[in-house]
């Protein structure tokens, strides 16, 4: 890993269900995408149980486990991921997300602009180099599901 800006990173970005429900999905897309990032990695689902109990692996002894695991799992709404690629994504796109708790997240950002409520903050990002690829594998397991291409943008000014 090098300085900000030199590597081609890959997050986890996920719109969660009350986020889908709200019509917020081409809200986070389009900051990614005119931020410059890349989306590699696209779909709609309603995450099977394990898949989220591994997703939040490490919140499983924590009070609101069982209730975040419903949320993101009952149906009401799905979940849209993706993987977005691009300098820095990670650190960038936990910046563009916001604070863990929306009435801590500066305007600005996605749960500073959009949310209220720990339990509803709409959208999810890796926070970490570990938890990108592991999400990533989580979550696009099957083959051809992450994409590489190129903006093919090598001759703009
Ligand atoms: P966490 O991984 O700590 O935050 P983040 O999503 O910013 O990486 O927590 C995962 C999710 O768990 C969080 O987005 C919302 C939920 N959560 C609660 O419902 N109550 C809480 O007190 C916390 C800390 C998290």
């Amino acid at each position: 890993h090098g300085k900000p800006g030199t590597v081609q990173e890959r997050t986890f970005i996920a719109v969660k269900p009350d986020g889908v429900q709200r019509g917020l999905v081409s809200e986070v897309i389009s900051r990614f995408e005119r931020r410059g990032y890349k989306l590699v990695g696209l779909k709609l689902l309603v995450p099977p149980t394990d898949l989220v109990k591994q997703h939040y692996a490490d919140l499983s002894s924590k009070p609101f486990f069982n209730g975040l695991v419903d949320y993101m799992t009952n149906g009401k709404a799905p979940v849209v991921g993706m993987v977005w690629e691009g300098p820095d994504v990670i650190k960038q796109g936990r910046a563009m997300v916001g604070a863990t708790n929306p009435l801590s997240a500066n305007p600005g950002t996605i749960r500073g602009d959009f949310c209220l409520s720990v339990g509803r903050n709409i959208v999810h990002g890796s926070d970490s180099a570990e938890s990108a690829q592991t999400e990533i594998g989580l979550w696009f397991g099957g083959k051809g599901e992450v994409v590489d291409w190129s903006f093919g943008n090598e001759e703009w000014v």
